[in-house]
């Protein structure tokens, strides 16, 4: 069965060491929550992962192999997604934001863009200006990228800080579908309350050491 491995990441900034040499998995259905103090290095490790941030060393181990994440990235941006906290939208429609995140090969684009957008409960946002959205409507955009893109690996930065009761229920239920799709997720997560149900492992991250908590 597919999985991704990373080991010995680290990560230094200045004087600091901020990761010493992870060791990661990523398995196929997965939910992985990882927690730590903030500064701890969470989202460093997240970009690293999907290939946004080249460490100071690491290696990744996919279906084809080893490789240095140095070289790879290209690879890993390609099968791993990083969810940004506050994810990036472009003056424009939600439609024309959503259209970007589309394969260029995909048939039926329009059909498929309607699907996500019904999935996530937005399809009357279809034509507002993605820039005015709230908090909450901007997660479930992301997912809705992120069921266009179909990633193997999906790497979610607190995508449900800042959100009401409502809609951490409505992330958490969106997060369950794609679970149940196979995608393999690692959430950082301060209020991981709402998501115990669909957790399947924990990890903590503390002093630029990984450890597995469950
Ligand atoms: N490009 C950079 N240059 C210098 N220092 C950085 C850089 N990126 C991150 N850091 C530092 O590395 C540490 C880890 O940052 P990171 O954002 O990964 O933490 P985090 O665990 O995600 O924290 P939070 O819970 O607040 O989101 C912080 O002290 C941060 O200031
Ligand atoms: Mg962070």
């Amino acid at each position: 069965m597919t999985m991704m491995k990373y080991k010995h990441i680290r990560q230094r900034f200045g004087k600091r060491e901020i990761l010493h040499d992870v060791s990661i998995e990523l398995k196929p259905g997965q939910l992985l929550l990882l927690s730590g103090e903030n500064g701890a290095g969470k989202s460093t490790l997240l970009r690293i992962m999907a290939g946004l941030l080249k460490p100071d060393a690491g290696e990744f181990k996919d279906d084809s192999g080893v490789e240095p994440i140095s070289r790879g990235r290209k690879k890993l941006l390609e099968q791993v997604m990083y969810v940004h906290q506050t994810p990036y939208l472009f003056e424009g429609s939600v439609r024309k934001n959503l259209q970007f995140a589309q394969h260029k090969e995909a048939a039926d684009k329009r059909v498929q863009l309607d699907q996500a957008l019904e999935w996530v409960g937005l399809t009357h946002l279809k034509d507002a200006n993605a820039k005015t959205l709230s908090g909450g409507e901007r997660q479930r955009i992301a997912l809705a990228r992120a069921l266009l893109r179909r990633p193997r690996y999906l790497l979610l930065d607190e995508p449900t800080a800042h959100l009401d009761a409502q809609s951490n229920a409505q992330i958490a239920r969106l997060l369950g579908e794609l679970k149940s799709r196979t995608v393999s997720m690692l959430i950082a997560s301060h209020e991981p309350g709402h998501l115990n149900r669909l957790v399947d492992d924990e990890c903590r991250l503390d002093q630029g050491q990984l450890r597995l908590i469950s």
